[in-house]
């Protein structure tokens, strides 16, 4: 099935990576290229793109259809590989942006095999790269009721998490736990009918799920980290999320290196680290209500950028 991906903020990203003619940009979250298109659109024949993206399909997405482009470069890896990755394609060992547009794409949510949807029937899989050994039934069959509850909790801010995971593992006890739907309805069978709100129970849960067997946040802590020294003065750092994990993440890192102040214990940092090596750029934090009317990915995504100085 070819499955297509609308690139969220595309506009706020050309902007936010400010491109040069010359440039060199790593765009960590390929998916079906959406935003890799446009970016080789803004960098003239010197420019260089190099792509990067740990799905197997995103992989083959970008061989057919841009390895002809001899300013584009494709590795199929972890995005925290970064620092390697760069290393290997650029002799100044320096890009000029880096964009990350986090979370699944389109094609991953809409097939059903793939697992990550709770309205498609298929296995309960969720990992982005499939060399991977853990599917997500394979840890909900190995995990403990404190485990997934705690997952759950943690990375869904799931209310019901310990509920939830009891059932679970009753479910696999008595072998009825099988599909992605099968899972959907044990998640929905423990809401409180009155607590039945717009958003599908289970939501939360598949997000949960997701994040830790795609180790998603500390992939992102990892790059954020790992980024700064291999931005060029002057170039620059978007990232889009989809959820307040993620957006905390984003925002804290880019507070504490641009103003010295870390959002969530307030204390300044001090010695070595006071050296400040980010500026926060302006840009409105949410897609426009048009762009979410013609995109519901774009509804809950939220964009911060920053230059290196
Ligand atoms: C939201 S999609 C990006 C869509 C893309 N910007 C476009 O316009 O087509 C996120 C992509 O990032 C990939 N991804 C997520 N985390 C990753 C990681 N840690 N390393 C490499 N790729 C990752 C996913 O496999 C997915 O294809």
């Amino acid at each position: 099935m070819n499955y297509s991906h609308n690139p969220v903020m595309l506009n706020k990203v050309i902007e936010g990576l400010n491109i040069l003619s010359n440039g060199t940009y790593v765009d960590c979250t390929f998916g079906r290229g959406g935003h890799s298109k446009n970016i080789l659109k803004k960098i003239g024949k010197n420019g260089k793109l190099i792509a990067i993206d740990k799905d197997a399909e995103a992989e083959h997405y970008a061989k057919e259809n841009f390895t002809s482009d001899q300013r584009f470069f494709f590795e199929k890896s972890n995005f925290s590989n970064i620092e390697f990755i760069i290393n290997k394609h650029c002799k100044s060992r320096k890009v000029d942006g880096i964009l990350l547009d986090l979370g699944v794409s389109s094609p991953q949510l809409d097939d059903p095999n793939r697992g990550f949807s709770f309205m498609r029937e298929g296995p309960i899989d969720m990992r982005m790269d499939i060399t991977n050994k853990m599917t997500a039934l394979l840890w909900l069959q190995k995990a403990d009721v404190e485990e997934i509850s705690m997952v759950l909790k943690k990375y869904g801010e799931e209310k019901y998490s310990f509920r939830i995971a009891k059932n679970i593992k009753h479910s696999i006890e008595n072998n009825l736990l099988h599909t992605t739907l099968d899972l959907s309805k044990i998640i929905n069978d423990c809401y409180p009918k009155n607590k039945l709100g717009k958003k599908n129970p289970a939501t939360k849960s598949f997000q949960a799920i997701r994040i830790f067997i795609n180790n998603e946040l500390q992939e992102l802590e990892k790059i954020l980290n790992n980024c700064i020294d291999l931005i060029d003065k002057g170039g620059r750092l978007v990232v889009i999320s989809f959820h307040s994990l993620e957006d905390r993440i984003v925002k804290n890192f880019i507070k504490i290196h641009s103003d010295g102040k870390n959002t969530i214990s307030k204390l300044p940092i001090t010695g070595d680290n006071q050296k400040l090596s980010l500026k926060k750029i302006k840009i409105p934090l949410k897609a426009s209500d048009n762009e979410i009317e013609n995109n519901i990915r774009a509804r809950s995504a939220r964009i911060r950028v920053a230059e290196k100085i």
